[in-house]
């Protein structure tokens, strides 16, 4: 079973490059299923359900969020109803929305999970308390689970990746937008990779308009981040699990850019 999962989709120019190369990356992959973090989609901050439908109409059967879930003010009034739509699990019980979702793959379930980190982010539940309730709920119905752990710290998403090794198919950094090098299998048969990357605009910083984020740094006045224009990539990973027992065999990382094109 192949799992396709595409980073951190950050504004229009992410938007355009998953409506370009999703319907060829799953013809070259033929994933069982396929995963978009989503919480960059509208214009940097959040997602309106125009978007998220658009990521399923794209060939999407999940999308997850994270930090800016809450940005963009639509979702209130579409998280109950979208069914494939996650946000991380380890935000208070009181919140709309869930944080784990069960996906059919051609008779065999997959439950996908969403959480956020702690370090370096607003306080909420603990992702790893929650992740053992998750995963108890999850094995009941199937061994094939895959998390998205939303997070800026290194750290952190490595602690998580060793602490789920061996219990979960997959565990996936998102949030810091630049793809690491560090994919592989972990020894009880967990694949991981600290951060996936950024679809979207790559010469501005982390997608958003350089001078602003200078300014920022250099007068530490508020300012307004705005997707910036320019070159697009598209980053994921593509990972192949026993189609008996869920353990990851091989973790591969996906990069579209001017520099790597894409090859059939
Ligand atoms: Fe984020």
């Amino acid at each position: 079973m192949n799992i396709l999962f595409i980073g951190d989709v950050v504004g229009s120019p992410g938007r355009d490059m998953v409506s370009e190369y999703l319907p060829k990356l799953r013809a070259k992959y033929r994933p069982t299923l396929t995963i978009v973090n989503g919480e960059n989609a509208a214009n940097g901050k959040g997602i309106t359900e125009k978007i998220y439908r658009s990521f399923l109409e794209s060939g999407a059967q999940v999308v997850t969020l994270g930090n800016h879930t809450w940005d963009n003010k639509e979702i209130f009034e579409f998280i109950d109803s979208a069914k494939k739509l996650i946000r991380p699990a380890n935000f208070p019980d009181e919140t709309p929305g869930t944080g784990i979702v069960y996906i059919n793959c051609n008779g065999q379930e997959v439950a996908v999970i969403n959480l956020q980190g702690r370090t370096f982010l607003p306080p909420i539940d603990c992702p790893f308390k929650k992740v053992d309730e998750l995963i108890e709920e999850a094995k009941k119905r199937t061994s094939f689970i895959f998390v998205d752990f939303h997070a800026e710290a290194t750290s952190e998403k490595q602690a998580m990746g060793w602490y789920l090794d061996g219990r979960v198919s997959a565990v996936v950094g998102t949030h810091t937008h630049v793809q690491t090098a560090d994919n592989r299998i972990l020894p009880k048969g967990t694949a991981y990779i600290t951060d996936v990357g950024m679809t979207g605009p790559y010469d501005g910083i982390l997608g958003v308009e350089r001078e602003a984020v200078l300014k920022r740094f250099k007068t530490t006045l508020p300012v307004r981040f705005e997707v910036t224009g320019g070159r697009t990539q598209l980053n994921g990973v593509i990972v192949e699990l026993d189609k008996t027992s869920g353990e990851a065999k091989k973790i591969e990382r996906i990069l579209i850019n001017e520099d790597h094109p894409f090859f059939d």
